[in-house]
C-alpha cells in the first residue's frame, strides 16, 4: 500500500521492532513470573525466512527504515546469527539494533557485529550482586557486566544501557548507575516501569517518575534538556554536568559555555512512559514471537500474520494489507497518565513485556 503503515491518526509507522522468542534467562519483576510463562514452542516461532520475508516486504512496501531485534531474550535464539545475516546480505544499509541482557554477548558480541548488527541496548538496573539478583531473580551481574564490556569491544555502539527503577530497591542507585555509563562511555536510560509485568502487581505509587528520577540524579550532576530534536523517540535526553560550584581547584576544566560553569560529562535519557506519555509521536510497529502484529505495546487487539505467512496461497500483498489494516486501528494512546485512571478499569494487554518486546 502506497500509504505504508498508517494509522487513522494519521502516525505512520517507520521503526519496526521484531520479537524472536519469548523466552528468557532472567526473571525481571516488572517483566515476568518467577516460574516463567508457558513458553511458545520452536514451531510457533517464526522461521529466519519467515522474519526475512516480513522485514523485505517491510522495508521495500511499507516504509520500514530501522530494526529492532527483541526477546524475551534474543540471544536464547540458536539460530542468532542465521536471522541477522540474512537480514544483512537483504539489506546492506539498513540500521539492525537489538535489545538485550547481554547475558552470552562475552563469546557472541563479534560474531553478531561481524554478521551485521549495527548496535544494541542493554537491560541493566544494578551494579551490586545482590540488588541485580533480587530484581532479575537471578544472580547474573559478573555475566552481564562481561557482556556488555565485549559488545563495546566488538563495536556494538552506540551501545545504551536500559534501567527501570524499582522504589525502595534500585531508585537510589541511579546516581551511581549514571556516574558508571558517563565514565564507560555508554548512554544511560532510565525507563518508568509500565503495567506490563507478568504477575499484574504493578501500581502506581510503585512507578518512580521521570520527575523523580531527574531529583534523584540533581544529587550529584546537573542536568540540562538537550537542544537536540527528539523526534518520536521515547527518550527526553538531557546534557549531564558537574553540579555548580563543585571542584574548585578544577578550574581550566571548567568551561563557562551556555549553560554556566561545570564540565559536560555526556548525556542520560529518561522514558516516561507513564508519566508523560508520547504516543502522540509514536512511530513503532511490533510483531511477536509467533507472528502477530501489535501496532501499540498496549494494545488488546493483536493481528496474526503467521496464517498468512505459512499459507502456500497468500502473497506478500496479503501480508502487508493485513500489516496495514492492523496499524490502522492502533490505539491514539494507552491513557496510563490520565487522572482517575485505575488499573481496575485499564484493559491490560493480553502478554507481559516479555512475550511483547518492549
Ligand atoms: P533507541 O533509542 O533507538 O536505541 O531505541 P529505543 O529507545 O526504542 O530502545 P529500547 O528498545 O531499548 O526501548 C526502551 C524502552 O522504551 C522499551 O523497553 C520500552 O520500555 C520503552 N518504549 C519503547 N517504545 C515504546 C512505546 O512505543 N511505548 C511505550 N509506552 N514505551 C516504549
Ligand atoms: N516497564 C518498563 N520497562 C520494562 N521493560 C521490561 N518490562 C518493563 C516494564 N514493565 C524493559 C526492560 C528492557 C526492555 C526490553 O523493556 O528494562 O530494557
Ligand atoms: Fe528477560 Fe528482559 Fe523480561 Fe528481564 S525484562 S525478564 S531480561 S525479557
Amino acid at each position: 500500500p502506497a500509504q505504508g503503515l498508517m494509522d487513522s491518526f494519521g502516525r505512520r509507522a517507520t521503526d519496526l521492532r521484531i520479537s524472536l522468542i519469548d523466552k528468557c534467562n532472567l526473571r525481571c519483576t516488572y517483566c515476568m513470573p518467577a516460574e516463567g510463562l508457558p513458553w511458545l514452542k520452536k514451531d510457533q516461532l517464526m522461521t529466519p525466512d519467515e522474519i526475512r520475508r516480513l522485514v523485505r516486504l517491510a522495508v521495500e512496501t511499507l516504509g520500514i527504515r530501522e530494526l529492532r531485534l527483541t526477546g524475551g531474550e534474543p540471544l536464547v535464539r540458536a539460530d542468532l546469527l542465521e536471522i541477522i545475516s540474512g537480514l544483512r546480505a537483504d539489506h546492506p544499509d539498513l540500521p539492525i539494533a537489538m535489545t538485550t541482557n547481554a547475558i552470552g554477548l562475552e563469546k557472541k558480541a563479534q560474531a553478531l557485529a561481524d554478521a551485521g548488527l549495527s548496535r544494541i541496548n542493554v537491560s541493566l538496573d544494578s551494579l551490586h550482586r545482590e540488588t541485580f539478583a533480587q530484581l532479575t531473580r537471578r544472580d547474573s551481574l559478573d555475566k552481564v557486566l562481561t557482556g556488555v564490556e565485549a559488545a563495546a569491544q566488538a563495536g556494538l555502539t552506540p551501545l545504551k544501557i536500559n534501567a527501570v527503577l524499582m522504589r525502595g530497591i534500585n531508585d537510589r542507585e541511579a546516581p551511581e548507575l549514571l556516574a558508571w555509563s558517563l565514565e564507560q562511555g555508554y548512554e544511560l536510560r532510565f525507563i518508568e516501569q509500565m503495567p506490563l509485568d507478568g504477575e499484574e502487581n504493578w501500581k502506581r505509587e510503585g512507578t518512580v517518575s521521570a520527575a523523580e528520577t531527574r531529583e534523584l540524579l540533581s544529587q550529584r550532576f546537573r542536568l540540562v534538556p538537550s537542544q537536540e530534536n527528539r523526534d518520536g523517540a521515547p527518550a527526553e535526553r538531557f546534557d549531564v554536568y558537574e553540579p555548580h560550584g563543585g571542584d574548585k581547584d578544577d578550574d581550566d576544566k571548567h568551561d563557562a559555555g551556555a549553560h554556566g560553569a561545570g564540565t559536560f560529562l555526556g548525556r542520560v535519557g529518561v522514558i516516561a512512559s507513564v508519566t508523560e506519555p508520547f504516543c502522540a509521536d509514536c512511530r513503532r510497529t511490533r510483531i511477536t514471537a509467533e507472528g502477530r502484529v501489535m501496532s501499540c505495546l498496549f494494545s488488546n487487539e493483536e493481528f496474526d500474520l503467521m496464517h498468512i505467512l505459512r499459507d502456500p496461497e497468500a502473497t506478500d500483498a496479503d501480508v502487508a494489507q493485513r500489516w496495514a489494516e492492523a496499524m490502522w486501528v492502533k490505539p491514539a494512546a494507552h491513557g496510563t497518565d490520565r487522572p482517575g485512571f485505575e488499573l481496575e478499569s485499564f484493559h491490560r494487554p493480553g502478554r507481559s513485556m516479555s512475550a511483547i518486546g518492549g
